[in-house]
């Protein structure tokens, strides 16, 4: 169920912040605000305040604010609407319904419950496979429990008659990849395999995935389809569990599996979550962002692991994250590592994570061979590629360290980056995008604006006039589209925009829709991306001036560095700015 926009302004009128909040966290005035201890962390003296004037509330110790709204949704674990409906009934507050969102998703999540409870009491209540696998990969029954880990058995169709029996319909069980249907007959999908229910951070269960235990059965790991309640690209497997621990320790570990989220959990290191394999996406970084800024990415150590790592971190730093990345090493997986070495041994290792900028030096240096004169020079070449999109206090750190390392000089290494106004080497294009690629993709805070329009289609005209001529043409004929739709008139159907596009437009809106962002405050997301918007009109601009570098006399460039060195800090500047924003 979801409301209406102004209804839940009116609700947001009505309640008072400082008495909802009051009620749960013992609150002091203080000036014009009150302040109390933070119940999103731990902590002795009072750095959690909030603000009756503005109805807002602000941790300054891990960073949590919001309204009303977001508070109720944290404290309580809740999603936005179920939050939205507390309150009303609470207060005695009536909420209009809006209907524009789709089919009610709760029974699917009713049946993924069910399903999950089943496979708990499977693996529970006598002896199974399943339970011996995990017993052996040295899992206690403790922890079996915290992940509602369970057992789907060896029979055809046991799981699928236990939920049509507590009444689901069999095609909704189809649908979320519980059931399968051949002929008439449906049959579970799931069988004989160790189960790990995925939880979204709102406690409800969106999907399984299944471990094989006989090493013949395949594939290794059976995960649930991509359903309207489970879009894997959209969560991080374990954060239901973390999100308070990685909100105290300041930084969140990712890994890759569920085998090693639960080990690294299982040594009392609780801010851990995984990606289960797939590759790290904007909204998963995003979900990041709410607990923390602070990311170790733990993969494996082979060559997908590694470049699973570098795209990874590409994609957490354009969303602003500080990332660290780290490998096991010996062919280990950070599962195998905590069970041997156990959690001191991990601490060590944590300790060693690189910084993006090492990281990617020491990438470079690893794909060369700098036992010979020619690999050494190849690899500082690109190294020196590499550092020229650096900003001036990274590349003077790393210039020192590199050419210590290489043994070269630093004057040279300056000069091959062209710091020294002469030409350099060889000048490649900046991380420039693949080229051969989808027709524009959609920026971040183009699918922010689009998300925005569709779920506030009354903000549809201010979110139109943030495209401009920087836009990608994509963002502009969506956008156009469902402004069209909002000024024919008829109620505004998001339907009726998608038949209006053509591939690949549909399913970039498709996708946009289908992720369950919330929007706590419309307003606040606006001034967001329009304080986003510039600076990625910032960064256009300096990359549109790292790449005239090259044809330019000695002179220009001297006074393109300067440029773009202002550009530089003019990003930073823009960035603080809105951070600061944040916290009011
Ligand atoms: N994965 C998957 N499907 C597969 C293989 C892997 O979805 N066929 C995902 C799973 O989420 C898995 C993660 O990728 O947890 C990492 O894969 P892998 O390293 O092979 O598995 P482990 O997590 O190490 O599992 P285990 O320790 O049980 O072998
Ligand atoms: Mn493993």
């Amino acid at each position: 169920m979801s409301f209406t926009k102004r209804s839940v302004e009116n609700l947001k009128e009505q309640v008072d912040i400082v008495e909802v909040i009051g009620r749960v966290v013992q609150l002091k005035r203080a000036g014009a605000s009150h302040k109390g201890l933070c119940p999103f962390h731990s902590e002795k003296t009072p750095s959690f305040s909030v603000s009756g004037q503005k109805q807002y509330f602000t941790c300054f110790g891990c960073g949590a604010s919001g309204d009303v709204i977001e508070f109720v949704r944290r404290y309580y674990n809740l999603e936005f609407n179920d939050a939205v409906e507390k309150l009303g009934k609470e207060y005695g507050i009536e909420l209009e319904e809006s209907h524009s969102r789709g089919p009610d998703l709760e029974p699917y999540y009713r049946a993924n419950k069910a399903a999950a409870e089943f496979f708990y009491k499977c693996f529970t209540e006598k002896a199974n496979k399943g339970y011996s696998y995990m017993k052996k990969r040295g899992i206690d029954p403790k922890l079996l429990k915290r992940f509602g880990i369970g057992y789907a058995d060896e029979e055809w169709d046991s799981l699928h008659k236990h939920l049509t029996g507590l009444g689901f319909d069999p095609e909704m069980l189809v649908e979320l990849g519980l059931s399968a249907k051949r002929g008439d007959r449906y049959y579970d999908k799931f069988r004989n395999r160790v189960i790990f229910p995925i939880i979204n951070t709102s406690g409800k269960v969106i999907g399984f995935g299944g471990r094989r235990i006989d090493p013949n059965d395949n594939p290794k790991y059976l995960n649930s389809p991509e359903s309207r309640v489970f879009s894997k690209k959209n969560m991080l497997y374990g954060l239901n569990l973390s999100r308070k621990a990685v909100a105290e320790a300041g930084f969140i570990i990712l890994v890759e599996g569920y085998m090693d989220t639960i080990g690294i959990y299982r040594a009392g290191i609780e801010n851990v979550a995984a990606s289960l394999g797939t590759a790290l996406t904007e909204n998963q970084a995003r979900l990041i962002k709410r607990y923390t800024n602070d990311v170790i990415l733990l993969y494996d150590s082979d060559a997908a692991g590694r470049n699973a790592a570098l795209r990874g971190m590409e994609i957490l730093k354009k969303e602003g994250l500080r990332v660290r990345v780290l490998h096991v090493t010996d062919g280990k997986d950070p599962d195998e590592f905590v069970l041997e070495k156990g959690r001191d041994e991990f601490l060590k290792l944590l300790d060693k994570a690189l910084p993006y900028g090492e990281y990617r030096i020491e990438a470079i240096r690893s794909r060369h061979d700098i036992s010979n004169e020619e690999g050494r020079i190849e690899c500082l070449k690109e190294i020196a590629s590499e550092l020229r999109s650096y900003s001036p206090v990274e590349q003077d750190v790393y210039i020192r360290r590199v050419s210590q390392d290489m043994g070269v000089s630093e004057t040279a290494l300056r000069r091959e980056i062209g710091l020294d106004g002469s030409a350099p080497g060889s000048r490649r294009p900046e991380r420039a995008e693949d080229p051969e690629k989808e027709p524009d993709p959609l920026s971040p805070v183009e699918k922010d604006l689009i998300r925005l329009a569709i779920l506030h289609p009354e903000m549809t005209d201010k979110v139109s006039e943030a495209f401009d001529s920087l836009s990608s043409d994509s963002g502009t004929a969506i956008i156009s589209a469902i402004s069209d739709e909002c000024s024919a008139g008829d109620g505004f159907d998001l339907r009726r925009v998608m038949d209006g596009l053509d591939e690949p437009l549909r399913t970039m809106l498709r996708d946009i829709a289908s992720e369950d962002i919330p929007i706590a405050d419309p307003d606040a997301l606006l001034a967001d991306c329009l304080s986003r918007k510039r600076v990625e009109a910032l960064k256009k601009k300096e990359q549109m001036l790292i790449s005239m570098l090259d044809g330019a006399s000695e002179e220009d460039q001297g006074r393109m560095m300067e440029q773009i060195q202002n550009i530089r800090r003019e990003i930073r500047l823009g960035k603080d700015g809105k951070r600061q924003n944040e916290k009011h």
